[in-house]
């Protein structure tokens, strides 16, 4: 399966990011959704990995202050049905411990409303943080990144998700 990685940033972390998965994922590209012509590129990809930080913290809506916000809004009437999509967040598990990560949820609500395929759902073992909004039914609903104070761990974090979604996809 070849995926497209989609992301967007304010501070170029998810970029990175994106990038690093690129290498893990031999034929994959990473696009900024920030330079879409328009959703309909979103459709187009054979498989997703959505890359999303939050920044709107404690929002209900709009939580990632990024393209992502607008986009969540038109996926949920464009069709993915049975495509695989799979979510990853970057956020602060010690400074936003109550929101950590709560943009991811949007987008994955956002793509079940569309037909997909969500994949790469992890379990909350081994991440810090008081609460998420991207948690549902006790796993995060994506992999959530935390390059502000857990930067050790993504390189692990990654290759192991990789393996998963591969496998899910
Ligand atoms: C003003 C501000 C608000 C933030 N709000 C949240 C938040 O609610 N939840 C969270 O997990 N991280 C939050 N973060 C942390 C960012 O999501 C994190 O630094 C992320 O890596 C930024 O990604 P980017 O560089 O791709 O924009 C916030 C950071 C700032 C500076």
């Amino acid at each position: 399966m070849t995926f497209t990685i989609f992301f967007a940033t304010s501070t170029g972390k998810t970029e990175e990011i994106a990038n690093r998965l690129t290498e893990l994922l031999p034929g994959s590209e990473a696009k900024d959704v920030d330079n879409l012509d328009s959703s309909d590129e979103l459709v187009r990809a054979n498989a997703l990995i959505c890359c999303i930080p939050t920044w709107n913290t404690g929002a209900d809506e709009a939580r990632s202050g990024t393209a992502w916000d607008d986009l969540a809004q038109e996926i949920p009437n464009l069709d993915f049905t049975g495509k695989s999509v799979a979510i990853l967040g970057l956020g602060d598990s010690s400074g936003y411990s109550d929101f950590f990560c709560d943009a991811m949820e949007e987008l994955y609500t956002a793509f079940l409303q569309s037909g997909a395929k969500l994949i790469g759902k992890v379990p909350v073992t081994g991440y810090t943080f008081e609460s998420s909004k991207s948690v549902i039914d006790g796993k995060f609903c994506g992999l959530p990144i935390d390059e502000d104070n857990e930067s050790e761990f993504s390189d692990e974090r990654l290759a192991k998700w990789v393996k998963q979604i591969n496998s899910e996809a």
